[in-house]
């Protein structure tokens, strides 16, 4: 089973056999981060760019460290450090690392749709690590891995997504992901921040969180991006933290066992209290150390170097020496 494409731009439309090939590579790549020395061959000669014109603290470094622990060559780029900011274009920038001769981009940008022009222009790869509102594939995927490390098969699981719907990359990629993988997914907000009509994509929207989140195996709890919101779409912070807040008096109205997650950055106090964030169900730091295995996963594939049949065992057992006694 090879993944069938050169770029990953989003979860919609994968499959559920793609889906499973990344998280089953990703299980396979979860080991090495636990070596005394985190390092296999794996992408040895390849050149990865990480084109970054948002701020990131979980997603750059977990592809950096993806990067590196497969023996990629790494480059960092921000908007801040670029000549965008003396007015080159997307495209020019673009064109120009690629005249390099780098293999793969992985980008972060507000705008919608901009790493799928990339895809559409470039040779090289490219990889979504967020852009706009749209999607966050690899957020939704380890985001996913960590459901199914935790709860086993998620066909019939209840996933409850609370939150900012509206402007969130991380529920589109996560509603995709999930609900090919036969998940029952539940949306819940206010009314001004579920998305119109989006239970075409096989979703429920419930606006009161006690009905929601009843008989939930796990909540993602979305943070309130106020950056992205153009008017107000609730009263206060107060407020929200009173209605849709995952706190410990809300978490009465779920099983004990109901898993708590958290892409972040996180506003504490606002949609999720100290408490809860800090709780033996919160699996908000599993999160990110799976994102590590999952990115890897997905270099990996998308640098084709996993299309050989048995290819991986062999570059996860071919670690450095100083590994041999600790593998
Ligand atoms: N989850 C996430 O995308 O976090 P960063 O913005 O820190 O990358």
């Amino acid at each position: 089973m090879t993944l069938g494409r050169n770029d990953l731009l989003g979860l919609e439309g994968m499959s559920a056999e793609e889906i499973n090939l990344i998280l089953d590579t990703a299980d396979s790549f979860k080991e090495i981060s636990e070596r005394p020395v985190k390092k296999v061959p794996a992408l040895r000669g390849k050149t990865v760019v990480n084109l970054f014109f948002e701020p990131s603290t979980r997603t750059r470094t977990s592809f950096e460290l993806a990067e590196k622990r497969l023996s990629a060559d790494t480059v960092n780029i921000s908007a801040s450090t670029s000549s965008v900011k003396k007015g080159e274009t997307l495209r020019d920038t673009a064109e120009n690392i690629q005249a390099m001769k780098i293999d793969l981009i992985v980008m972060r940008h507000s705008a919608a749709g901009a790493p799928h022009f990339l895809a559409g222009l470039l040779d090289a790869a490219v990889v979504n690590a967020g852009d706009g509102c749209h999607e966050h594939p690899t957020q939704g995927l380890l985001d996913i891995f960590t459901l199914r490390e935790k709860l086993g098969d998620l066909r019939g699981k209840r996933i409850v997504i609370v939150g900012d719907v509206a402007h969130s990359r991380v529920a589109r990629s996560d509603v995709f992901g999930l609900t090919t993988l036969g998940a029952e997914v539940v949306l819940c907000a206010p009314p001004t921040m579920i998305p119109r009509d989006i239970e075409r994509f096989g979703v429920q929207v419930e606006t009161n969180l006690k009905r929601a989140i009843e008989g939930a195996d796990a909540i993602n709890v979305l943070r309130i991006q106020l950056e992205r919101q153009k008017v107000n779409l609730f009263p206060s912070s107060l407020e929200y933290n009173e209605v849709y807040g995952i706190t410990a008096e809300s978490l009465a109205w779920a099983t004990p066992e109901c898993l708590i997650m958290h892409p972040g950055p996180m506003n504490r106090g606002v949609e999720i209290s100290q408490e809860v964030a800090d709780s033996d169900r919160a699996v908000i730091l599993d999160q990110v150390t799976n994102g590590v295995a999952v990115r890897m996963a997905v270099l990996y594939l998308i640098c084709g170097v996993g299309q050989k049949e048995g290819l991986i065992e062999e570059e996860v057992q071919s670690a450095p020496e100083e590994n041999r006694e600790a593998v």
